[in-house]
């Protein structure tokens, strides 16, 4: 039998560290310290200092397997989303594994050919492409653009046409699916901003079919992100494989289908569908109907391939609470401010007795920002002194590419770990950073 994850008790929650970290390839404890792979935590602090982004890449190299092993017997390309991690050096293994990548703007294009990968293997999804997006991507020979709107492929036509090129495009239909997921995460519903609504994308096909410069290639969608269930993207999946039949019923052949990303993964204690089983459930579908499928994995590829590491600096119980001052705030890992996402706290030092440990009690993880949603997690029982090492896990998705420079904060620095190998992949913000690129106004004499 495991231990047990969590314990809640009346003061809060208890996350037993060695626990959550079996279901953590990239994280385990040896002698009571935390490793990433084959590095000690504190290794890594005393190098690179806190607050530090680590990756593990045998992580994100274990699920992109995973993806590609469960999906072996249908044609398939897993097109990394690469808004939930756009750092070059993740980018590169992803290239040198032979990933496609999904992309939401021309910078993450040119991320990804600074990463040494190539257009023809990304597909450009976003609501919002603008002329140079459409200009830079058909320039460098993209695969294909998920399209969201007909303003949108009026857009690209034109573009096209300036450029003397012919646009692969697939529409991004919205499947009016709901993916029970966090309503500012959830995009395939009639009323959430994202793709054709299902009963209108015939008819944008139609039209698509009579542009000249515009050569349709797939279908796409995308219903939400940390899907923890199945069944919301076999709803989905049904009502793009009925489209797929009014095409051909129509003479448009498509070559292949893109069922986007979301697949969630366990932060803490949560049990979303396995890769396999998510394969398991589409495969008898996606043979029946023969074209090759494409996907959009972000969180579930690199989540927990992830940690931010911070120090502890300020202990303030008070009357009611307990805060913990740490050296990460919402400007480095946003997500519990924005989302309320419970995200695990694990100290780099086992506790001695588990819950039971000395000092052990209900502690608010928070950061030093003027605000009152600058936290990290709330009310976790931990034992904690001042200059304690913690680390904040599933943080590679979604962490440091949504940080920012809020109250003048340099953003934190970025490692990638092989084996027994780290290096810096990010460096840290220095101060001056923050306003290189600002002037003084320059007042009449
Ligand atoms: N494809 C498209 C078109 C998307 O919009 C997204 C994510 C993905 C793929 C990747 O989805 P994933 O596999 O990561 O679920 N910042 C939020 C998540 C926002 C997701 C936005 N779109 C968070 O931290 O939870």
């Amino acid at each position: 039998m495991s231990e047990s994850v969590t314990t809640k008790t009346e003061q809060g929650l208890y996350i037993n560290p060695k626990a959550l970290t079996a279901h953590l390839s990239a994280l385990q404890y040896q002698d009571e310290a935390l490793y990433v792979e084959g590095v000690s935590v504190s290794e890594l602090v005393e190098r690179y200092d806190t607050p530090c982004y680590v990756y593990s890449q045998q992580a994100i190299l274990d699920v992109y397997r995973e993806y590609n092993e469960s999906f072996a017997s249908v044609e398939h390309r897993i097109c990394y989303a690469v808004k939930a991690n756009s750092n070059i050096a993740v980018l590169g293994v992803l290239v040198e594994a032979g990933a496609g990548f999904d992309i939401v703007s021309r910078g993450e294009l040119e991320r990804v050919l600074a990463a040494g990968g190539q257009a023809s293997q990304v597909v450009f999804s976003g609501v919002g492409k603008t002329r140079d997006d459409i200009a830079f991507a058909l320039s460098q020979g993209i695969s294909c653009f998920n399209v969201e709107s007909i303003s949108e492929l009026t857009l690209i036509n034109m573009v096209a046409k300036e450029l003397d090129k012919r646009a692969p495009i697939s529409l991004r239909v919205n499947p009016d699916v709901d993916a029970k997921t966090h309503p500012y995460i959830s995009t395939g519903l009639k009323d959430n901003k994202f793709g054709i609504a299902h009963d209108k994308a015939l008819a944008v096909y139609e039209h698509a079919a009579k542009l000249s410069h515009i050569e349709i290639v797939g279908i796409d969608c995308h219903i939400g992100s940390q899907l923890t269930e199945v069944a919301p993207f076999i709803a989905a999946l049904d009502k793009v494989i009925e489209l797929i039949h009014g095409l051909r019923d129509k003479g448009i052949e498509l070559r292949h289908v893109d069922l986007g990303g979301g697949l969630g993964v366990r932060y803490i204690d949560e049990t979303p569908v396995t890769i396999a089983d998510f394969a398991e459930a589409l495969l008898p579908k996606l043979t029946e109907l023969g074209l090759p499928v494409f996907f959009e994995p972000g969180r579930s590829m690199v989540a927990n391939a992830g940690v931010l590491l911070t120090r502890v600096d300020v202990l303030k119980p008070t009357e009611h609470k307990n805060f913990a001052i740490v050296d990460a705030a919402m400007n480095d890992l946003i997500r519990p401010a924005l989302y309320q996402a419970e995200m695990a706290v694990i100290p780099e030092i086992l506790p001695s007795e588990g819950l039971d440990t000395e000092g052990t009690q209900a502690w608010d993880i928070v950061g030093a920002i003027c605000e009152t949603g600058d936290f990290l997690a709330k009310d976790r029982l931990l034992s904690l002194a001042t200059g304690d090492v913690l680390a904040i896990t599933g943080a590679g998705a979604y962490g440091f590419v949504m940080s920012s420079n809020y109250n003048s904060r340099p953003r934190a620095a970025e490692v990638m770990v092989a084996g027994s190998r780290h290096q810096l992949i990010g460096k840290r913000e220095t101060i001056a950073d923050l306003y290189a690129g600002e002037s003084l106004w320059q007042s009449e004499k």
